[in-house]
C-alpha cells in the first residue's frame, strides 16, 4: 500500500514545442515531439533513441545519465550490467521494473560512454523535463551526477547531494549514486541503500517487505 503524500502539481517549464501551457503532455506526445532527434551531435552515433521504459503511472521515477552500448542496441534504459544492479536495487525496494519508469538525461549514447556534454544536456533536458511533468511521479531517483544536478540545477558534488531529500517541482527527489559507480565502488552500495531505504519509506515500504 502507498502512503498518501500531499504534493503539488509540478509547473510547466516551457521549454518543450508542442506540449501547451497549463496542459499535461502524455509520455506519446513528448516521444513524437522527439522524433528521429537530430538536435546534438550524439545523434551521428547512435543506433537506437532510448526516451524511456516502465509504466506510465509510476509513482516513482529512476532517471539515469544516458544510455549505454546495450541501452543504444535495445532502445531500452539500464539493460547492461548497470541496470541489472539497478533491477536489483528496484526489487530490493519492493518495486518491478514494471512499476516504476526509468530514462535518463540525454536519450542517445554518448560515443565510448563518454559523460554527456553541457551542449548535449542541454538539447535533451526539455525532454527529460516533460517526460516528468506527464508522469507527476510522487518521487524521483536521480541516480548519479549528472541527473542530480541537471534536475536540480546544482552543482553540488554528488557525494555531498547524496542522502538528502530535496524538491524538484514540487516532487520530492532523492539523489544517490549511480549503479555503474556502485559497481566500481562496492562500499559506497551502503550508502545508496540508506538513501533508497528514504525512499521505500514515502511510500510506506518495509525492507525484507513486499508491500
Ligand atoms: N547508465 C545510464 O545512466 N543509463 C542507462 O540507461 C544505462 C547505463
Amino acid at each position: 500500500m502507498l502512503v498518501d503524500v500531499p504534493r503539488t502539481t509540478p509547473r510547466y517549464n516551457g521549454a518543450l514545442p508542442g506540449v501547451v501551457e497549463g496542459e499535461r503532455p502524455t509520455l506519446d506526445q513528448i516521444r513524437r515531439e522527439l522524433g528521429d532527434c537530430r538536435r546534438c551531435k550524439l545523434c551521428t552515433g547512435r543506433k537506437n533513441i532510448v526516451f524511456g521504459s516502465g509504466n506510465p503511472r509510476a509513482e516513482l521515477v529512476f532517471v539515469g545519465e544516458g544510455p549505454g552500448e546495450n541501452e543504444d542496441i535495445q532502445g531500452v534504459p539500464f539493460v547492461g550490467p548497470a541496470g541489472d544492479l539497478l533491477t536489483k536495487m528496484i526489487a530490493a525496494m519492493g518495486f518491478s521494473r514494471n512499476d516504476v519508469y526509468i530514462c535518463n538525461v540525454v536519450k542517445c549514447r554518448p560515443p565510448g560512454n563518454r559523460n554527456p556534454e553541457p551542449d548535449e544536456i542541454a538539447a535533451c533536458e526539455p525532454f527529460l523535463r516533460s517526460q516528468l511533468l506527464a508522469l507527476q511521479p510522487r518521487a524521483i531517483v536521480a541516480l548519479g551526477k549528472f541527473a542530480a544536478q541537471t534536475l536540480l540545477r546544482d552543482t553540488t558534488p554528488i557525494t555531498k547531494m547524496r542522502g538528502t531529500w530535496r524538491e524538484y517541482e514540487g516532487i520530492q527527489l532523492m539523489p544517490t549514486f549511480h549503479p555503474a559507480y556502485l559497481l566500481r565502488n562496492n562500499a559506497e552500495k551502503r550508502k545508496a541503500w540508506e538513501d533508497l531505504q528514504q525512499v521505500m519509506k514515502l511510500f510506506g515500504k518495509q525492507p525484507g517487505s513486499s508491500a
